[in-house]
């Protein structure tokens, strides 16, 4: 295949002789433990010698605008993340995708193949706000048209401030399938990062997911049937860090915790690893030989540290369903940043993380090796919330004098997944970093120019079983929205007769399943318009779900954007009653909201475009829980939208005649065949 990745003129070599290029072949994930060592080590050092590690002392090189060129096929590999071979959409033949490590400002272009042959295909950049190029936000029937099998679109947009990202499939579910990595934004010379001083041992990185042995395709069936033939896609067979976990049983010795979650937990067979490791078949071309083997797709994650430093985990999740607990054995966690921007520093034992969410966290290799430490310990990665059967997903910390290869007490259980309140405090202590430039606060109250109030519902229509919003349950139009403000075809495109509902009826009483409320939902592909440059308060209210007295817990992320989370609280939320945090609210771009209560956030429309804002758990997203923003309307035609990016849909039935509409002339009329 064609992957090569280059980086052209960077901060780190001044551009002395023109255009310096250098080519490095790509690296992703490995084959071996060996390799994870050796691509672990190479990341040590080159977080070691990148300049943002260097800044404090050295002077910065003079930054030039840099470029990475990227290319992608995007294909079906068969491949054994959790020693079971599936099928996984993976990105030049491996699974997870590429890691990208850009710099703020850098240019990334990444040209995306697909090979996928039997479906289209889009790459949504999970965290990057696109200002300016909305059409590069990779949400198929929103900022772009899905590639379609054997073509090819070419992603350009500037790496956004720094922070750990990452990206994945925004089609169907191909999420779920795979399709993700890493994309970690390093500060520049002069930006620095409120936190940089406080670490020296380099950067470590755990991207977190669960995985499904029922195929994504099985899983979307089963969401579409009708009644009592739905299926929901239940808990997932096993967690993934960095995309490699054990099904079925631990790398550790077994608790009465873990038999808990699965009566037949056992720690996986080792001592056979010379006759398992050795079988052909097994091992080499299905690597299903388990965890112990060199060249397994399903070893372990090592994480090699020396002692008395500290590093910078980044901790990202893009789970399908779990929320997650993350906890290190013997260390405690400093929280620093999330979603990409800083946070007041707190310490805990362990941390929550729900789909879509980033961190990074501190953590100092404090431990002398004894006869009980051996300089190894476990990192337990467990499921919170709902009643796991999935086991904890572990990984290794290991010192560099360490006395063992591997810990020698059993991994630590994750917090009770029923502590709710637990969870709650974690998410309450996150806050906006003091006094640092990149954490503003937010438009005053008296700004706001509008406020939606969004009740979360799950109920019936037709038969199906849908997530919903304000009694609107979200369809995605054939053409997508960004194309049909920008040629002017919203009548055909999409119901623009009016806009979602921007509130629910009073008498709602969220502790009762919609249909008590007799609250018929609907399926709809209306939208938001919100004017440019309006402060936007947006409250998710949860509510019962169809079954009564239960309620779920929902990430919320919002494309496009970093917002202020104004606050939590339980029941109903009332106007102007509630104590909103308006002085240091952090800025993220995915908040949860809790079971029976809401969540407050705020925003300014300033970004121009047709922006997606849904629970990130992926089956609820299929299932209709979301909704699109498109702010400054007008100015839409003013971008400089690749026809390519639209030709589906009405666009690309009706191409011939259309050309952008221009900004000044009127839109045509809604077309009256809707
Ligand atoms: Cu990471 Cu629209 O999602
Ligand atoms: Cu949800």
């Amino acid at each position: 295949s064609s992957a090569t990745q280059s980086r052209t003129s960077t901060a780190t070599t001044p551009p002395k002789s023109g255009k310096a290029t250098m080519t490095r072949p790509h690296t992703s994930s490995s084959e071996s433990p060996l390799m994870v060592h050796l691509l672990l080590c190479c990341t040590f050092l080159l977080a070691l010698a990148a300049p943002a590690t260097t800044a404090a002392s050295v002077p910065a090189p003079a930054l030039t605008p840099a470029k990475q060129n990227m290319t992608w096929d995007v294909e079906y590999i068969l491949w054994s993340p959790d020693c079971q071979q599936r099928v996984m959409i993976g990105i030049n033949g491996k699974f997870p995708g590429p890691n990208i490590t850009a710099r703020a400002g850098e240019t990334l272009s990444i040209t995306v193949n697909n090979k996928l042959h039997t479906e289209g295909l889009v790459i949504h950049w999970h965290g990057m706000r696109q200002v300016g190029t909305p059409w590069a936000d990779g949400t198929a029937s929103i900022s772009q048209c899905a590639i379609s099998p054997g073509d090819s679109f070419t992603y350009e947009f500037v790496a956004d401030k720094p922070g750990t990202y990452f990206y994945h499939g925004h089609f169907g579910m191909q999420r779920a399938a795979g399709l993700y990595g890493w994309l970690v934004v390093n500060a520049t010379a002069e930006q620095d990062e409120p936190y940089r001083r406080d670490y020296d041992g380099g950067e470590l990185r755990m991207l977190l997911s669960d995985w499904y042995h029922d195929n994504v395709y099985a899983q979307a069936a089963g969401l579409e049937q009708k009644y009592d033939h739905f299926q929901w896609v239940g808990e997932p067979q096993t967690i993934l860090i960095n995309g490699r976990g054990q099904y079925d049983c631990m790398l550790g010795a077994v608790t009465r915790f873990h038999r808990g979650i699965d009566r037949r937990a056992r720690t996986c067979v080792r001592g056979k690893e010379a006759k398992l490791c050795g079988d052909e078949e097994r091992c080499l071309r299905r690597s299903e030989c388990g965890p112990y083997c060199p060249q397994s797709q399903c070893a372990p994650v090592v994480f090699d540290v020396e002692p008395g430093r500290t590093y910078r985990l980044r901790i990202a999740s893009t789970t399908s369903l779990s929320a997650l607990n993350v906890q290190v054995q013997g260390h405690d966690l400093t929280v620093v940043e999330a979603d990409g921007n800083p946070v007041e520093p707190f310490t805990v034992p362990d941390i929550d993380i729900y789909s879509g969410e980033s961190y990074s966290v501190l953590l100092t290799t404090n431990h002398t090796p004894t006869f009980y430490r051996s300089g190894s310990f476990w990192i337990s990665v467990g499921v919170r919330g709902r009643p796991p059967k999935t086991l904890p997903a572990t990984a290794i910390l290991r010192y560099t004098n360490s006395r063992f290869p591997w810990p020698g007490s059993p991994p630590p259980a994750t917090p009770a997944w029923y502590d709710l309140q637990r969870s709650k405090d974690f998410t309450h202590r996150i806050n906006a970093r003091r006094n640092a430039a990149e954490a503003p606060p937010p438009p005053r109250t008296e700004q706001v120019n509008r406020t939606i109030v969004m009740l979360n519902t799950q109920t019936l229509v037709g038969g199906h079983m849908k997530w919903a919003v304000n009694n609107v349950s979200l369809t995605l139009p054939a053409t997508p929205y960004l194309g049909a403000y920008f040629y002017g075809v919203q009548g055909s495109a999409f119901d623009a007769s009016g806009e979602a509902p921007n509130g629910f009826p009073g008498g709602y009483d969220i502790d009762l399943p919609p249909a008590n409320n007799s609250y018929e939902t609907t399926l709809s592909d209306r939208v938001y318009e919100l004017p440019h440059g309006a402060v936007v308060d947006v409250v998710l209210q949860n509510a019962d779900m169809r079954r009564d007295n239960d309620s779920e817990t929902h990430p919320w992320h919002l494309h496009g954007h970093d917002f202020w989370v104004l606050g939590y609280g339980e029941g109903r939320y009332t106007s102007g009653r509630e104590r909103l945090n308006t002085e240091d609210p952090p800025l993220r771009n995915t908040v949860v909201v809790f079971p029976h209560g809401w969540t407050a956030i705020r925003f300014v429309a300033d970004n121009v475009g047709a922006w997606a804002f849904h629970c990130h758990i992926e089956p609820h997203l299929h299932m209709g829980m979301g909704a699109v923003f498109v702010e400054g309307a007008h100015k839409i035609r003013e971008l400089d939208v690749p026809r390519e990016a639209m030709m589906c849909g009405v666009i690309r039935t009706t191409a011939a005649a259309l050309t952008p509409a221009k900004p000044g002339s009127s839109a045509p009329a809604p077309s009256a065949h809707r």
